[in-house]
């Protein structure tokens, strides 16, 4: 679908005021930042809610302040919603992603025997939990092969989904590349062929991607705040299905996710807001609130466009260095490009391009390791550019791993 989607995205019809991006950047003028797959750069709409809330905190107390802006709070999850295709009371606002699937994952009561088709590319984190409920519970993972291109193989997924599969879960762009998997796909088959629980990870997503939980097909998606959505850190939410909210009983429940009924007894809220804990930070979701309403007012067609473009620029100028390899798998791309260089170690070179003004990150085995150990590689530095970054600061990137590559060791 978004291989489909991103084939049909014309250049010219890509209508993003690049300048007007910038100029509402502060840190765009500071330096050439690539690391939006790490965290992005935040704009002034951004900013100033969060900064705004902070001091009306400091001025009236935090309280007060929150009371003050109940309403704004209750418009973030509609914006979330809004987002995503879903419903505000579908929306559970956490601290990050990881939280936000965690509570749905050990939510499931998942037992001995209960099967977890996931994909080669999944996060360390997911992949981590996997493991603990194998081994505290005796669940069985099946990491699904990729397909040629790199992506889950669907093939192989029609022929694992059955009666003892419980969860499909798996990244719909992983960290450690451009690669986007199928995951409306992946929903299709989910939902036709089996009573599984399908979570879908759209951290690397969220923000650059269009996203729309119908098409998408799953039960919930988990986000994060800091991305390509470019809100604050320490921000992430969930969308969970209405009909799939009774599926998940969060490991964790506090007087926000339920309420004490009787000396015995007490009643798990039944919207999404059961994975929510009473205290919160109410300037960082004011943040978030303010970084969705200006992707949403961009657009995320257009965004996805640029990304796309820049990305694929920057794949190309690197890809014509000698010693340079581009590692990025999949049929459809987009805006996480990774690359090694021959006889410098990846943190070398993303220290090199710091030190140049130029930021960047580095993946590595730890991240995703089923991915890495299959593909032999180590560590790759990962450059993400936004619609904000210029193709000049694109080919700055080459310039200078060029640059480096030229440097007599
Ligand atoms: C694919 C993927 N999933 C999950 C996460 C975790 O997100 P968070 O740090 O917001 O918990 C990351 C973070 O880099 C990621 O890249």
């Amino acid at each position: 679908m978004y291989r489909e989607f991103l084939e049909t995205v014309p250049v010219s019809s890509v209508g993003i005021d690049v300048a007007a991006a910038r100029a509402d950047t502060p840190g765009a003028e500071h330096v050439v930042h690539l690391n939006n797959a790490g965290a992005a750069l935040p704009p002034a709409p951004v900013l100033d809610a969060v900064i705004g809330h902070l001091q009306r905190e400091a001025m009236v107390g935090g309280y007060e302040a929150e009371d003050a802006a109940h309403e704004q709070l209750e418009a973030v999850y509609a914006q979330v919603a809004d987002l995503v295709g879903g419903a505000p009371d579908e929306i559970a606002l956490v601290e990050n992603a990881t939280r936000g699937w965690d509570l749905v994952f050990y939510g499931l009561g998942l037992t001995e025997g209960d099967r977890v088709l996931t994909a080669r590319s999944e996060y360390a984190s997911s992949a981590i939990a996997f493991l603990q409920l194998a081994r505290q519970r005796g669940i069985e993972i099946t990491v699904l092969p990729d397909d040629p291109s790199g992506q889950v193989d669907l093939d192989a997924l029609r022929r694992e989904l059955g009666r003892d599969v419980r969860l499909v879960a798996l990244p719909h762009v992983p960290t450690q590349g451009g690669l986007v998997n199928p995951a409306a796909e992946v929903g299709a088959l989910v939902r036709g062929r089996s009573d599984a629980f399908y979570l879908l990870d759209t951290v690397q997503s969220v923000g650059q991607l269009p996203l729309d939980v119908a098409a998408l097909g799953c039960h919930a998606l988990v986000g994060t705040g800091r991305k390509w959505l470019r809100g604050p850190r320490g921000t992430g939410f969930v969308w969970l299905a209405g009909d799939a909210t009774e599926r998940v009983d969060p490991p964790f429940l506090d007087l926000r996710a339920a309420q004490w009924t009787g000396p015995d007894t007490y009643d798990v809220r039944p919207d999404a807001r059961r994975l929510e804990t009473w205290e919160s930070y109410v300037a960082g979701r004011l943040g978030l609130g303010a970084a969705v309403a200006y992707a949403t007012r961009i657009g995320l067609p257009a965004i996805a466009g640029r990304v796309a473009v820049l990305a694929q620029r920057m794949r190309g100028g690197l890809a014509e260095l000698p010693g340079v390899v581009v590692h990025d798998l999949g049929r459809a791309t987009c805006g996480l490009v990774t690359f090694t260089t021959q006889d410098l170690p990846a943190p070398v070179v993303a220290e090199a391009l710091r030190e140049r003004g130029v930021n960047v990150s580095v993946s590595s085995r730890s991240s995703a390791l089923w991915d890495f150990d299959r593909r032999g590689l180590d560590t790759v530095v990962r450059a993400s550019p936004h619609y904000y970054n210029t193709e000049d600061e694109v080919d700055a990137l080459v310039a200078a791993v060029r640059e480096l590559r030229l440097q007599p060791r």
